[in-house]
C-alpha cells in the first residue's frame, strides 16, 4: 500500500491510497482524480495517462520500457521526468510518491 500524491497542472494536489500491484494511472481513476485520462484501460497504447515523476522518486520508480519509451516521445511536453502512470506499478517502496499531471489532459 502506498500514499501517492497527484499534483495538477495549477498546483492542487489530490492524495490516494493505492494497493500494491496496482498502477499509479489505476489509483487516479478508481479515486476520480482528473488528469490523467487512461483511454486505453492501461495497456501501454495511448499515452493519456502521462505524469511527471517527481525526481527525488525517480530511482523508485525505474525507467520506461522501450514501449512506454516510444510512446512518451509522442506526448505534449515530454521532459526527462515523463512516465506513462499505468506502467509504475505500486509497492510499499513507493509510500509517498509525488507525480503531477500534465495540462494537455485537462
Ligand atoms: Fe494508455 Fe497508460 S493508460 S498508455
Amino acid at each position: 500500500m502506498a500514499l501517492v500524491t497527484y499534483i495538477d497542472h495549477k498546483g492542487g494536489a489530490y492524495e490516494a491510497e493505492i494497493e500494491n500491484g496496482d498502477t499509479v494511472m489505476q489509483g487516479a481513476v478508481d479515486n476520480m482524480i482528473d488528469g490523467i485520462v487512461a483511454e486505453c484501460g492501461g495497456c501501454c497504447s495511448c499515452a493519456t495517462c502521462h505524469c511527471y515523476v517527481e525526481p527525488e522518486w525517480l530511482d523508485k520508480t525505474g525507467k520506461p520500457g522501450d514501449v512506454e519509451k516510444e510512446l512518451l516521445e509522442c506526448v505534449p511536453e515530454p521532459k526527462s521526468n515523463s512516465r506513462l502512470s499505468c506502467q509504475i506499478i505500486i509497492s510499499d517502496e513507493l509510500d509517498g510518491l509525488v507525480v503531477r499531471l500534465p495540462q494537455s489532459q485537462y
